[in-house]
């Protein structure tokens, strides 16, 4: 009797570690099976098997079984019937020679005979059937004393909340599946209207054709040279991508005037940052404030930029991000009275421009990536891609982005005075 006692307690220690374990799913079934072994060990029992029940399909599904032949069936039904009388019943061993009124034992009834089962048990838990638990004879071939039925009773009970734990665990997992698969279908739907926006603005402007989706990429690197995380990097793109969208209210005729605009056509123009925030605004942007980037990507750090003259501090960073994306596409492509001016001359207009119009860190970030990519350290060609090869391979810019680089950031004065040797020579 204490061996059995002992052989209990130790059933009900290992038992009480199964809750920690359920969650993990590879270990799930393992575990049960170790729970069946456990109730075997601690009765004294040669043959059961633990099912867990599948409440659309009415089945009970096997998860672990012992000893009761690979001919035993993985898959049992109930009828409703069988599921009433069981949820009625409750946790509580029923005597499967008592119990031959159920359509369940009626049809099981050769099966389990033959294999000597004697207790049948269903996890009831919270008024719904999780599972349930067949037993086989006792080894001594007596009868379930009714302090062995209160321990499997206690057992069964740690089994079927188990159970319930893990379908709770299965559904929460599904519910974020679906919401993954959802949000991932939103995502996707949200960036193909943005990407339809940009070219029905780029539509209107015939001289300046694919700016926004080039302004959309460039604020894409920018936000990718600092480091951002992707949605950050989604969120500039999409800011870059719509930031000219008030233009679609304004003349096209002020739009592709292939002169140098009027102060009136200038003033129509000047306010398509505050319509492109009134277009933007109502719409809930997942990753950054787009409607801000539109609203001040006219605005410089010295204050002097539109619509409110906003001082540096003042402006949404989005926005300085969009406005040096923007610049440096107007000074890369051709207009109307206005030819294309080479790389080297960008660059150094865009150091001149620094704490000016262009925040300086932006500036070295966006040139620092252009020069990794012309040094081969990144292969991703996305400057080449957007500005042709010939212009980005122009003599002397890599010199003059590492000249321009460490003169807006130099890291020591040994490496400010290295990269003015190496400015030099390119001079000669
Ligand atoms: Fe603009
Ligand atoms: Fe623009």
């Amino acid at each position: 009797m204490a061996e059995h006692d002992h052989k209990l307690i130790h059933a009900f220690g290992a038992l009480a570690e199964l809750g920690q374990e359920i969650t993990n799913k590879n270990n799930f079934q393992e575990t049960i099976r170790t729970s069946l072994h456990l109730i075997s060990g601690a009765i004294g029992i040669m043959r059961g098997a633990v099912a867990r029940y599948a409440r659309f399909g009415h089945e009970l599904n096997m998860l672990a079984v012992r000893g009761l032949g690979d001919d035993f069936p993985l898959s049992l039904m109930l009828t409703s019937e069988d599921e009433r009388q069981f949820l009625t019943n409750g946790l509580s061993p029923i005597e499967i020679s008592q119990a031959q009124a159920l359509p369940f034992f009626q049809v099981h009834n050769v099966s389990f005979d033959k294999r000597r089962l004697e207790l049948f048990v269903p996890l009831v838990v919270r008024d719904e059937i999780v599972g349930a638990i067949f037993l086989g004879e006792k080894a001594t071939a007596e009868p379930y004393t009714k302090y062995e039925k209160e321990i499997i009773c206690a057992m069964g009970q740690h089994i079927g909340v188990a159970i319930s734990q893990r379908n709770l665990m299965a559904e929460i997992e599904r519910h974020a599946e679906d919401n993954r698969r959802m949000f991932d279908e939103m995502r996707s739907t949200y960036h193909d209207t943005v990407k339809a926006f940009a070219a029905a603005i780029d539509c209107k402007d015939k001289y300046t054709e694919g700016h926004s989706v080039r302004v959309g990429k460039f604020s894409e690197i920018i936000a990718m040279e600092l480091g951002w995380g992707k949605d950050e990097i989604e969120g500039a793109a999409v800011a870059g991508y719509l930031h000219d969208v008030g233009k679609l209210t304004v003349e096209r005729k002020i739009i592709n005037a292939p002169y140098r605009i009027n102060a009136k056509e200038s003033a129509e123009l000047n306010k398509h940052p505050g319509v492109g925030y009134d277009i933007l605004q109502p719409i809930h942007h997942p990753y950054t404030d787009v409607p801000l980037a539109a609203k001040y990507h006219h605005e410089r750090l010295d204050g002097r930029g539109y619509p409110d003259g906003l001082y540096d501090r003042e402006i949404p960073f989005i926005a300085k991000i969009v406005t040096l994306a923007d610049s440096f596409d107007a000074m890369t492509t051709d207009r109307p009275y206005k030819a294309r001016r080479p790389a080297k001359d960008v660059v150094d207009d865009l150091q001149k421009n620094s704490g000016v119009q262009f925040a300086p860190e932006l500036v070295t970030a966006f040139l620092a990536g252009m020069l990794r990519e012309l040094k081969g350290e990144d292969r991703t060609k996305r400057f080449r891609r957007l500005l042709g090869r010939d212009y980005m391979e122009a003599e002397g810019i890599v010199d003059k982005l590492k000249y321009t680089l460490n003169e807006m950031a130099p890291t020591t004065p040994m490496t400010y005075i290295a990269a003015a040797g190496i400015g030099d020579r390119s001079l000669h």
